[in-house]
């Protein structure tokens, strides 16, 4: 049932209800909230992404398994944590081609889901081989198809 984000437009204003997620009272992010759990969630998804990489180095192919379930739950959150308004480019790097593209915005979104879901399944497995080929194209599959068109690319240090 998690997985059920519904969309109401009531009066104009577009609620996002997200089945299971009562933390949110069913009042309306603002647009500060909804940058600031987003910018988080994606810290979360890249520390995620790190162990993958690093036990898949090691060696240590099941020890994944949570690491991609965690991608596997973050991708499901990604598209209420960019309502409507959001754009902010003093504090965030979303591109305005998220709201202009929503359909593909949110595809992004389901794209991460379909690859964390494989990665998980093909880790459970225990073959090093196999998990290492999907961890090879990962982070260009399914994080960088969202990230090129959607995101302002970070400055380099
Ligand atoms: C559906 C689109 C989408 C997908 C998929 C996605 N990201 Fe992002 N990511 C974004 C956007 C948009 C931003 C900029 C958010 C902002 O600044 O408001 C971002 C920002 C980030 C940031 C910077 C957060 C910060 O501190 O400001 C990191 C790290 C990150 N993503 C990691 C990942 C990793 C790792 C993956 C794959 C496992 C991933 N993302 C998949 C859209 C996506």
């Amino acid at each position: 049932m998690s997985t059920r984000v519904m969309r109401v437009v009531v009066g104009g204003l577009a609620l996002v209800v997200a089945a299971g997620c009562a933390s949110m009272g069913g009042k309306k992010m603002t647009a500060e909230e909804a940058i600031d759990a987003r910018k988080a969630l994606m810290k979360e998804q890249g520390a995620a992404w790190k162990n993958v990489q690093d036990k898949t180095k090691a060696g240590q192919i099941t020890a994944l398994v949570p690491d991609a379930e965690k991608l596997v739950s973050t991708s499901k959150e990604i598209p209420k944590l960019f309502p409507e308004g959001s754009l902010d480019p003093q504090k965030s790097n979303a591109k305005p081609e998220i709201w202009q593209k929503r359909a593909e915005f949110d595809a992004a979104a389901k794209n991460l889901e379909t690859w964390s879901v494989k990665l998980r399944d093909t880790a459970k497995t225990g073959n090093a081989e196999q998990t290492q080929a999907v961890v090879k194209d990962f982070g260009r599959q399914a994080c960088g198809t969202c990230h090129q068109p959607f995101r302002v690319p970070p400055k380099q240090p």
